[in-house]
């Protein structure tokens, strides 16, 4: 009885109304973190190429942008700032400026649209003149300076009114690092979304041209981040930096990308009482973006299967770029 022809699972799939009964994944303007470019000057709203339909903001135009994505209901925003050539060294400096353009927009934002949700990216790369996420010195990224940058970074971005902080950097010890500053100064409030298990992925090029925060070496050769982000092939890797960012106190983990990882936010999603975030990033925007501009594939759908199937995997939230087409498809 419990196999054809006494089972027939097309049933359930005879209809739109049945098929909609027994739909399991639905998407919401809930889930989505949307990322937002910002960059210096007044008026500006700059095409990025690698990015078609995205964005660079002046925190003018940013401050219309915030309106209109509130008014589509969105709830979290992921500010990435584009920082001047002339303010990058290697110490993060500018990073660590309570009037940068990173924290101006977060107050901005906090006046303009208090409830959104501001989660701020913590990491060197777009402060840095070698584009690397942490401090160099005679060509290593060093961990411990590094995660002391970091933590003060986060404060000047709570100070800001910052809701989450959200390192991306994948130093180690940087989650527990950020908590004690954060509790420190009195932000025991301040959540973090932990980019816990970040692969070393080709799929950020397009994100690097948005920042100009390609890594490179003293002699301006290009370089990968191959030391601190983790190897595609590995996934017992992911769940212990999954596990020790828990336990050093993040309230969220990131798995980072999401459409060629789709098995580790699954695993993420059995294996912890953590709410799990997941990135689909710049290239797998681009990628798709590309193939519909070519008539290759179908916008639209491929939008909503993308989006669909990182939700089945696991993923309670998802930052994405195609949170404006996402809200047009479902109109
Ligand atoms: C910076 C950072 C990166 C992304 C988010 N934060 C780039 C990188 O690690 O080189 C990538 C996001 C995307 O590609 O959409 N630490």
């Amino acid at each position: 009885m419990s196999t054809f022809p006494y089972l027939r699972n097309r049933r359930l799939r005879a209809s739109r109304a049945i098929r909609s009964l027994v739909d399991e994944t639905r998407l919401s303007i809930d889930d989505f973190l949307c990322p937002i470019f910002l960059i210096e000057g007044q008026n500006e709203k700059q095409a990025i190429g690698s990015m078609p339909n995205y964005f660079r903001y002046s925190l003018d135009t940013a401050k219309d942008e915030l309106k209109i994505l509130q008014d589509m209901g969105v709830k979290a925003l992921m500010p990435f700032a584009k920082a001047l050539d002339e303010s990058k060294d290697n110490a993060g400096t500018e990073a660590l400026n309570d009037d940068g353009l990173m924290q101006r927009f977060i107050r901005m934002a906090k006046e303009t649209c208090p409830e959104l949700l501001i989660f701020s990216d913590v990491a060197l790369d777009p402060y840095s003149s070698f584009g690397h996420d942490g401090i160099v010195k005679n060509g290593k990224i060093v961990n411990d300076e590094t995660c002391d940058v970091l933590a003060k970074m986060a404060v000047s971005h709570a100070k800001a009114g910052a809701d989450f902080i959200a390192p991306s950097d994948m130093m180690d010890g940087r989650v527990a690092a950020i908590r004690e500053e954060l509790d420190d100064e009195g932000f025991e409030e301040v959540g973090i979304m932990a980019y816990s298990a970040k692969y070393a992925s080709c799929f950020y090029g397009p994100f690097r041209d948005a920042l100009d925060s390609a890594p490179v070496d003293e002699k301006d050769v290009p370089k990968d981040k191959k030391t601190y982000q983790m190897n595609p092939g590995n996934s017992i890797e992911a769940l212990r930096e999954i596990e020790m960012d828990i336990d050093e106190g993040a309230d969220i983990v990131m798995v980072k990308p999401a459409m060629a990882y789709l098995d580790i936010i699954y695993q993420a999603k059995q294996d912890f009482n953590t709410p799990v975030s997941a990135y689909q990033v710049s290239g797998e925007y681009a990628m798709l973006k590309a193939s519909a501009a070519n008539g290759w594939i179908d916008h639209d759908a491929a939008v909503m299967e993308s989006l669909t199937s990182i939700k089945r995997a696991g993923a309670s939230m998802i930052a994405s770029y195609f949170i404006k087409d996402f809200v047009r498809i479902t109109q």
